[in-house]
């Protein structure tokens, strides 16, 4: 496109706010942002604020609580669980499991500069949330065999970062060829009247897509193909977060496996109507997730005859994904997960007489969300799994989803472990102790390895 066509099309769209900036950019940063623009839908940006001006919030919704699989109840009896943990076992040691971590934000919210991965979590030993998951991983290796390919989706931001991470950590003793950063797409954000912004560094002013890009990004980044190759069937998808992760369970595996689901979803009991969690349920019918926003406060408040809460289904982010169903998605051209809007402060360019100034506006800041592919699976399997056993994300720098809260939640799964690894042993309530994956994967695992008359005495590292 050259440069006339596409001032005509600034023109047409009625951008005149980045007519205004390009013309008192220098020539080569006006060449650098009308390559950009060249590459931009013009229409699917029109329509993207169209919809968030006069459609978005329009159509009713009318949500439904979702089915779940609990393990141990009458429906899923712990003999049922142990078939479907061999099944989730058996495709683990053939090889047909990849994980894929989706790691594109910042630790902003937590007040950390850098990607949120590299935020030192651990207890005792002020482990890296990476190093948690690649230490699951290797012991998964070692466990199971096998060679466990780990995709991990970054923004176009932290991506060379995260990459110098891993690198400064000789990958934490994985193969590298094992480990794939690969990269999400950006699209622009726009004024809360639909103009275009220009950034500080003089580009169009982008946001990542959001988790939901992590699909895309699989096909772009040929990820999805060398899975193809490596005969892997199955995809492990977990958020970088939470330090509490079950890396690629077995039992999740197995259940997912045996509906021959094509998405999956974790979830944790919702007790307090007030936390703030997304909710697997169905949309008008459709499999998704509510978000808390969305419900009315009577909604959340809501009780069953048995006193739970009827939306609990509080959405851990966790999925189990079929390759071929990734597939299917991001090759038809009918299927496009929707855009989500949301309004933030943004610092951009304007023109001010005759110079460009900075400036911080409001404007609309647009992401597809993973759940939405739920929508799109003609079978799903929604597994209720122990909250302090698998959940405490770190997303705020104080009080809920803190690194405090989730250094408590990890210290108690290890006392816990401990209690029942050491049968008659005392766990001291306030026992300081952090286990390495590298030590024990789970709770069957340190009975197995512990010695039983360790001593319990703070700090105790196992590792
Ligand atoms: C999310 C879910 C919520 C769920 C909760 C569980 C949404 C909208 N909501 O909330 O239903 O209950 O987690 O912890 O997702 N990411 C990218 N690229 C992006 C945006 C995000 O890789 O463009 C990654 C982040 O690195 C992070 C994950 O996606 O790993 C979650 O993103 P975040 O925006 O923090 O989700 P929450 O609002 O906390």
């Amino acid at each position: 496109m050259n440069r006339d066509t596409i001032i005509n099309l600034l023109v047409e769209y009625k951008q005149q706010r980045m007519l205004r900036c390009l013309e008192l950019l220098d020539p080569f940063a006006q060449d650098a942002l009308l390559r950009e623009l060249s590459a931009l839908d013009f229409r699917e940006i029109a329509s993207l604020y169209h919809n968030y001006k006069y459609a978005a919030g329009q159509t009713e919704k009318i949500f439904q609580e979702a089915e779940l699989v609990s393990p141990g109840s009458a429906a899923c009896p712990s003999a049922e669980c142990a078939r479907l943990e061999g099944l989730g076992r058996q495709a683990l040691q053939d090889g047909r499991v990849a994980l894929y971590l989706v790691a594109g934000g910042q630790g902003s919210r937590l007040g950390f500069d850098g990607p949120k991965g590299c935020f030192p979590v651990s207890p005792l030993k002020s482990k890296t949330l990476f190093q948690l998951f690649a230490e699951q991983v290797l012991a998964l290796q070692q466990r199971y065999g096998v060679r466990l390919p780990w995709y991990i989706l970054t923004s176009q931001e932290n991506n060379p970062a995260t990459l110098d991470f891993f690198k400064d950590h000789d990958f934490f003793g994985l193969h590298t060829e094992d480990v794939r950063c690969i990269v999400q797409n950006q699209i622009p954000s726009l004024g809360l009247d639909g103009q275009l912004l220009v950034g500080k560094d003089s580009l169009l002013f982008k946001n990542p897509n959001g988790h939901g890009g992590s699909l895309y990004a699989l096909q772009d980044s040929g990820a999805l193909a060398d899975m193809s190759a490596r005969g892997i069937d199955e995809i492990f998808f977990f958020q970088v977060d939470n330090p509490l992760v079950k890396i690629a369970d077995p039992l999740f595996l197995g259940a997912h496996i045996d509906r021959r689901a094509q998405m999956s979803t974790k979830v944790v009991r919702k007790t307090d109507p007030g936390e703030k969690v997304g909710i697997i349920g169905r949309v008008n019918g459709r499999l998704g997730c509510i978000e808390y926003s969305e419900l009315t406060p009577e909604q959340t408040a809501e009780k069953l005859p048995d006193g739970s809460l009827r939306f609990k289904s509080a959405n851990i982010a966790v999925h189990m994904l079929s390759r071929a169903f990734v597939e299917k998605l991001v090759s038809r051209a009918d299927f496009h997960l929707p855009y989500h809007s949301a309004v933030k402060n943004i610092t951009c360019l304007d023109a001010c007489d005759g110079r460009l100034v900075e400036q911080s506006v409001q404007g609309i800041k647009f992401e597809m969300f993973i759940f939405d592919a739920l929508g799109f699976a003609e079978r799903s399997v929604t597994l209720e799994v122990p909250r302090e056993e698998e959940f405490s994300p770190v997303k705020n720098a104080d009080s809920a989803d803190s690194p405090e809260s989730a250094q408590a939640a990890m210290l108690a799964r290890s006392r816990s472990w401990l209690a029942r690894a050491l049968p008659g042993r005392d766990i001291p309530e306030d026992l300081q102790a952090e286990i390495s994956p590298l030590f024990a994967l789970d709770e069957q695992d340190l009975a197995d390895k512990i010695n039983p008359d360790s001593e319990l005495a703070s700090p105790l590292y196992l590792g």
